[in-house]
């Protein structure tokens, strides 16, 4: 769930947030980069952690390193869910 615009997809197959934002505009999600560099996409892992795949040291090194945000903050672009059920709310860092 995307907590801005209160968007709702089902994901059971897992996937990227990114396709899931490209398929569908009301996710809220604003994109630059798509690769790790700008930040734009930041947002908040309100819940769902454990169903999402870790931050490799790319995306790490913008988040942690450079916007001194904690683990909770990931980049939309670089997110990708795991199979299976649970529930995955993000809300967008400004
Ligand atoms: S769009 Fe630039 S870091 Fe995600």
């Amino acid at each position: 769930m995307f907590e801005r615009t209160r968007f709702e997809v089902d994901l059971p197959d897992g996937g990227r947030v990114l396709d899931v934002c490209d398929a569908h505009f009301m996710a809220g999600v604003a994109f630059a980069c798509r690769h790790a560099n700008c930040g734009i996409c930041r947002v908040e892992l309100v819940e769902g952690a454990d169903l999402c795949e870790p931050a490799d040291d790319d995306e790490r090194h913008l988040t942690e390193g450079v916007f001194r945000h904690d683990a909770s903050v990931r980049l939309a672009c670089q997110l990708r869910v795991r199979a299976g059920h649970g529930v995955v709310r993000l809300r967008v860092v400004r």
